[in-house]
């Protein structure tokens, strides 16, 4: 196949940042994505409806001219998350979603959840009135090695949190292991997940072998290729419950190029070509479309979007930069480490 054209994507995980970041990386979703869910974990976080509407004022200022993009606003979950005001964002058509962040489990999640009993209160609002959690799903317990954190959070925290709201919808973001797949697959609803990009493509080694490699550290951390596998097989299968969350989160070179550098790894720009060549490695870019564009907003109970992009396959590899200049830095591009020859025409 050459060329191929799919309803227009949309991103469910995405971290746009705010300021002279934000400017600079903003054109790299807007351009291919109609929608994307919009991570709330600024210094501060964004907490309150209120926040999430100056937030949201300030992304769609910074959509370049000639665009259409819409931001989905989260809101992040604490301890003092208040029910009323979940529940009148929810009702503005402002919030689409509440972002659980473990405290301590990544970038600027100090301020999420330690005590689960506290945050009860919203969670059952939520069950009530239908407004998704989205699940960073790691614990943080020191004792827990990093690559399990993800097996012992669904055992621990996620499995008793559905068992006492089966009514809550949640979605497990970013997931990363077989078990995680395994256990979404395995509940009768309310439960789905989202695949990033680069979750497709590296396994462990890419972080750690030759050499430590900054730009390939993200959380929850890549795992051993078995998973990586798992992961390529449920989003290349067309189930409705898997879907595109790049997760792509930006920071400067000097913060991720040091003695102890930041989780994140920054995709918006190739994604659509790392993602056709993953596809089409497994045979299935017939079902490109519905981890992308279709199998998202069927989740988040919104229509697929009307427009199409089409993907071309070029003889040339594409370039991409290695990094983009923002005004507040220099920031490194994802490497899938294999030439991409798909390109959004
Ligand atoms: C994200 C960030 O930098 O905000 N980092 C990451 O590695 N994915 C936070 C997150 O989603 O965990
Ligand atoms: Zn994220």
């Amino acid at each position: 196949m050459r060329s191929l054209t799919i309803r227009r994507p949309d991103d469910w995980h995405l971290h746009l940042r705010d300021g002279a970041m934000m400017e600079g990386v903003i054109g790299d979703t807007s351009r291919h994505f109609a929608r994307a869910i919009i991570m709330p974990n600024l210094v501060p976080p964004v907490v309150t409806t209120a926040d999430a509407r100056a937030y949201r004022e300030r992304i769609v200022n910074a959509i370049p001219d000639g665009d259409t993009f819409e931001p989905l606003m989260t809101l992040y979950l604490t301890e003092g998350t208040s029910p009323d005001d979940l529940e009148e964002g929810k009702a503005s058509g402002l919030i689409t979603a509440v972002k659980l962040y473990p405290a301590g489990a990544t970038t600027n999640s100090h301020g999420g959840v330690r005590d689960f009993e506290k945050a009860m209160p919203a969670l059952e609002r939520m069950a009530k009135i239908g407004l998704p959690l989205c699940v960073h799903g790691e614990v943080t317990t020191p004792d827990v090695d990093i690559f399990d954190r993800e097996k012992v959070f669904i055992d621990t925290v996620l499995d008793p949190l559905r068992k006492r709201l089966p009514e809550l919808k949640v979605t497990m973001e970013h997931v990363t292991t077989s078990d995680g797949i395994d256990y979404i697959k395995s509940a009768e609803s309310n439960l789905a997940g989202s695949i990033t990009t680069h979750h497709l493509i590296i396994n462990r080694n890419a972080i750690l072998v030759g050499g430590i490699r900054p730009h390939y550290y993200c959380l929850p951390v890549a795992k051993r290729e078995s998973h990586r596998l798992a992961l390529r097989a449920a989003a290349t299968s067309g189930d409705r419950r898997f879907f595109l969350g790049t997760d792509s989160a930006p920071h400067i070179d000097p913060l991720k190029e040091c003695g102890c550098g930041c989780a994140g790894i920054y995709t918006s720009i190739n994604t659509m070509s790392c993602l056709a060549h993953v596809f089409e490695q497994d045979n299935a870019l017939d079902r490109l479309e519905a981890f992308a564009s279709l199998n998202g907003p069927a989740w988040y109970g919104l229509p697929a979007n009307d427009e199409t992009i089409t993907l071309v396959r070029r003889d040339e590899p594409v370039d991409f930069p290695a990094k983009i200049e923002t005004g507040a830095g220099t920031v490194t591009v994802f490497d899938p480490m294999f030439p991409l020859h798909w390109d959004v025409a």
